[in-house]
C-alpha cells in the first residue's frame, strides 16, 4: 500500500476557517423545493438553478443558465489553467425528489437540521450537498491561490430524478463545450461509515407504464363477475408472467446481452466487509429473496432487475366494496447492466405482453424513461488521483464497489464525450435518499470536500489525452 499523503494545508484551512459560512450556504441551497417531478414546483426548480448559476459566479468561474424544455442546465466554466493542463467536467444535478410522505419526516424536509451528526433535508445526500461540495472545493483553489491547476467545467442538471431526458440531447448539441479529459461525480454512497468508496458500476434503466383497461366503468363485481375480464387480475398475470420460480426475469431475450463480470471484479466483490444481517435489518423486511445463484451483492450490482414501483386498481378504501374495476395500471422498472440496450428491452418487454396479455381487456405500455448502464475502468490517472485524494481525506484506502442504482447521463459522458468518468460517492447506508428524513453525514461532507479540493492537485499531473 501506498503512504498516505496528506491534505495540502492551506486549502484544508481555507475550509476549517470558512466551515460555517459554507454551511449557511448549504442550507440555502437545501431550502429550494426543487420538486423535478412536480409542475407546481417548476418556478423552484428554476430559481434553484438560477441559485446555483449566481453561487459558481461567486467563487470565481464564469457561469450560465441553458433553458431546456424541461428543467434548465447550469454551466460553470474556469479555464485559465495552462495550456497543457486538462479539462475536468464535475457533473451533479441540483433537482430532488418528492417528499411523500411528508408526516414521516421528523424536521420538515426544506428546513435543514443538523442532528447526531447528520444534516436533514430533502437533496442533502442527493445530490445538493454532494454537488455544492465540490463547488467549494474549487472555491478554495480560487480563493487560496487564484488559481486552479486544471480547467474545470461544471454541469448541473435539473431533471435527473425524472430521467434526465433533456440531457442527453443538450451534450450532443454541446460537445466543444463539454469537451473534457475526465469526468467527475458524486451522486452515490460509501460502502460504510469511514470507507472512502470508488463505484465502478451502475445499471441502467427502462422504465414503463403498463395500463389494462376493462369495461368502460366500474362495474357490480357481482352482477358482472365472471362474464367480464378483470382488469386488476389480468395486470396480476401478466406481472406474475416476468418471473420464472427462481426469480430469473422471464422475458425472452431479456439476457441476452448480458455480458460477464470479469473474475477479478466478482472476487473484489466477494471481499467487500457486506453484513449480509444488518442489510436486511436496514430494509426492515422479514427476509432477503431474489435470483437463484447469486449473493445479495451479486444481485444489487451485477444483475439486471425487473420491479413493480407501483401498483393501482379498484377499491382500496375503507372495509368492502364489491366493485369490478374498470382500470389497473403498474409502473414497472428493468435496471440493466452492461451491455443491455434500454431500448432493445423497451422492445422485448412490448412483446412479450403482447404475447401473454388475455382477449376482453386493452393493455397498452407506455415509456417512462431509460438510461443505459456503466461500468468503469479500474485503472490509470484519473482513478489513481482519486485514489490518492480519497486515502488523505479520509485516511484510509478507498474500496471499489458497485451499485443498483442509475444515472443516466453516465452512459451518455462515456458514449458522447469519450472521458473515463469517475464516481466518487459521500452518501452512506441508511441515508434516505428518496424516503423521509434523507440525511448527509455531516463528517462526510467536511471529508468530501477535502477530498475533492486534493483530487484537483492530483489531476493536475494527468496526462492530457491528444485526440
Ligand atoms: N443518486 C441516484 C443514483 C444512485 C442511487 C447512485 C444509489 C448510487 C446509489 C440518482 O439520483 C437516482 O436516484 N437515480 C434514479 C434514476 C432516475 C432515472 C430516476 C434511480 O436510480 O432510480
Ligand atoms: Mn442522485
Ligand atoms: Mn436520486
Amino acid at each position: 500500500m501506498t503512504s498516505v499523503s496528506a491534505i495540502p494545508r492551506d486549502l484544508d484551512s481555507f475550509l476549517a476557517e470558512n466551515d460555517a459560512r459554507i454551511h449557511g450556504e448549504l442550507y440555502d441551497l437545501l431550502r429550494i423545493p426543487s420538486i423535478s417531478a412536480r409542475s407546481e414546483h417548476a418556478a423552484d426548480v428554476a430559481r434553484a438553478a438560477e441559485w446555483l448559476a449566481q453561487a459558481i459566479r461567486d467563487i470565481g468561474m464564469d457561469s450560465a443558465v441553458h433553458q431546456t424544455e424541461g428543467h434548465p442546465i447550469v454551466i460553470g466554466e474556469w479555464r485559465r489553467a495552462s495550456p497543457n493542463a486538462p479539462t475536468v467536467l464535475v457533473y451533479g444535478h441540483y433537482d430532488v425528489q418528492p417528499v411523500e410522505p411528508i408526516e414521516l419526516w421528523t424536521s420538515p424536509p426544506f428546513e435543514p437540521t443538523l442532528r447526531d451528526g447528520r444534516i436533514f433535508a430533502r437533496g442533502s445526500v442527493d445530490d445538493k450537498g454532494q454537488l455544492f461540495l465540490h463547488l467549494k472545493a474549487i472555491e478554495a483553489h480560487l480563493a487560496v491561490r487564484g488559481s486552479l491547476p486544471v480547467n474545470v467545467v461544471v454541469l448541473a442538471e435539473g431533471e435527473e430524478e425524472v430521467g434526465s431526458e433533456h440531457l442527453a440531447p443538450f451534450i450532443e448539441r454541446n460537445v466543444e463545450l463539454l469537451r473534457c479529459d475526465a469526468v467527475i461525480i458524486s451522486d452515490s454512497a460509501m460502502f460504510a461509515p469511514g470507507l472512502p468508496s470508488i463505484l465502478s458500476s451502475l445499471r441502467g434503466l427502462a422504465y414503463f407504464q403498463i395500463d389494462v383497461q376493462g369495461p368502460s366503468t366500474d362495474l357490480h363485481s357481482g352482477s358482472y363477475g365472471g362474464a367480464v375480464v378483470n382488469p386488476a387480475m389480468t395486470l396480476a398475470r401478466i406481472l406474475a408472467t416476468f418471473h420464472d420460480a427462481e426469480g430469473r426475469v422471464a422475458i425472452p431475450g431479456f439476457y441476452d446481452a448480458v455480458r460477464d463480470w470479469e473474475p477479478r471484479a466478482r472476487g473484489a466483490l466477494r471481499d467487500l466487509p457486506f453484513d449480509e444481517a444488518a442489510f436486511r435489518k436496514e430494509t426492515g423486511a422479514p427476509a432477503l429473496g431474489g435470483e437463484l445463484g447469486y449473493t445479495t451483492l451479486e444481485r444489487l450490482w451485477m444483475r439486471p432487475t425487473c420491479e413493480v414501483n407501483g401498483l393501482l386498481s379498484g377499491y382500496t378504501g375503507e372495509g368492502a366494496k364489491t366493485v369490478l374495476p374498470s382500470r389497473a395500471m403498474a409502473k414497472v422498472s428493468f435496471r440493466l447492466v452492461p451491455d443491455q440496450d434500454p431500448a432493445e428491452i423497451e422492445h422485448a418487454v412490448k412483446s412479450h405482453i403482447e404475447r401473454v396479455k388475455p382477449r376482453g381487456v386493452n393493455v397498452t405500455v407506455q415509456h417512462l424513461h431509460g438510461g443505459r448502464p456503466w461500468r468503469a475502468e479500474l485503472s490509470g490517472p484519473l482513478f489513481d488521483a482519486a485514489r490518492r485524494a480519497l486515502a488523505a481525506a479520509f485516511g484510509k484506502e478507498p474500496v471499489i464497489t458497485g451499485e443498483g442504482g442509475s444515472i443516466p447521463v453516465v452512459g451518455d459522458f462515456a458514449r458522447v464525450l469519450h472521458a473515463p468518468v469517475l464516481l466518487m460517492g459521500f452518501g452512506l447506508p441508511g441515508e434516505n435518499a428518496h424516503a423521509p428524513d434523507e440525511w448527509l453525514s455531516d463528517e462526510n461532507f467536511t471529508r468530501g470536500m477535502r477530498a475533492a479540493a486534493m483530487l484537483w492537485d492530483e489531476l493536475a499531473s494527468m496526462e492530457r489525452e491528444t485526440r
